[in-house]
């Protein structure tokens, strides 16, 4: 059941996605060559308490920290670490959700690590194109799977994969809550978009092939080819007329 969200609810849901967006906004400066992912980690998990919120990962389902650190080839749910030392011509994806006055808000965003080779900075435009792409579908009468269709487009355009294992979800109360947005799809199929709905939108593209591996922690999802993946993430809102990106910060929203 996908579930409506009230006035009042939509709100709380605007407060704690500029949150879980100005703690993306905030770690940016500490992303360098020599620092490790497990103190990005504690630097966003103080952040994000400091801020009167929690940070969701945190003991979700037993993942063991605060924020998802997602290095080159690791698609999602990297586990931050002391071994994991940025260097340079890396690319890091750091997925945050904060969970503020009972409610999440969950984004994602990929960093260069100094200087980046031209097929990774590609691969990372491309990514947030895709999830650009994807958002500007969402209107109440559109189809979820619309956003699937446009994303999947771009990606193969490019000589792109779309990872199909991991996808995009409702979101509220509950971190995960229906529907289900995957990325890849056809137009005027899934469930029908109304106002009050929130959900995310997290395309993650790979350079090579589409398929996953889940590593011996767990968690850790890294491209079967080992070639290196990208992503983004927002958390939308459904309008009257079309749609509201919860996860900006305050100077970003107009
Ligand atoms: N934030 C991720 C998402 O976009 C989920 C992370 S679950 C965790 O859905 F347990 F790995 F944190
Ligand atoms: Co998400
Ligand atoms: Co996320």
């Amino acid at each position: 059941m996908i579930s409506i969200k009230s006035k009042r609810e939509i709100e709380l849901m605007r407060a704690t996605s500029r949150l879980a967006a100005s703690t993306l906004e905030y770690i940016e400066q500490f992303i360098k060559p020599g620092v490790s992912t497990e103190e990005l980690n504690q630097i966003c998990h103080d952040y994000i308490v400091k801020n009167g919120a929690y940070p969701s990962p945190l003991n979700y389902h037993g993942f063991p920290k605060s924020v998802c650190t997602s290095l080159n080839e690791v698609i999602c749910h990297g586990i931050p670490n002391k071994k994991d030392v940025l260097k340079d011509g890396d690319i890091l994806n750091i997925d945050v959700t904060t969970y503020l006055n009972k409610f999440h808000g969950d984004t994602n965003k990929t960093f260069f690590v100094g200087n980046v080779s031209e097929e990774a900075k590609k691969l990372v435009d491309v990514t947030y194109q895709c999830m650009m792409a994807g958002i500007e579908q969402v209107k109440p009468g559109g189809h979820i799977g619309d956003i699937g269709a446009v994303i999947e487009e771009i990606a193969h355009s490019h000589g792109y994969t779309v990872v199909e294992d991991y996808c995009g979800h409702g979101i509220g109360r509950e971190f995960h809550e229906d529907p289900q947005v995957v990325h890849v799809g056809k137009r005027g199929t899934g469930a029908v978009m109304k106002p009050g709905m929130t959900f995310t939108i997290e395309p993650m593209i790979n350079l090579g092939v589409k398929h996953c591996k889940v590593l011996k922690d767990g968690w850790t999802v890294i491209t079967k080819d080992k070639k290196l993946s990208a992503q983004f993430e927002h958390t939308i809102l459904v309008t009257d007329d079309g749609y509201e990106i919860l996860t900006l910060r305050e100077e970003e929203k107009k």
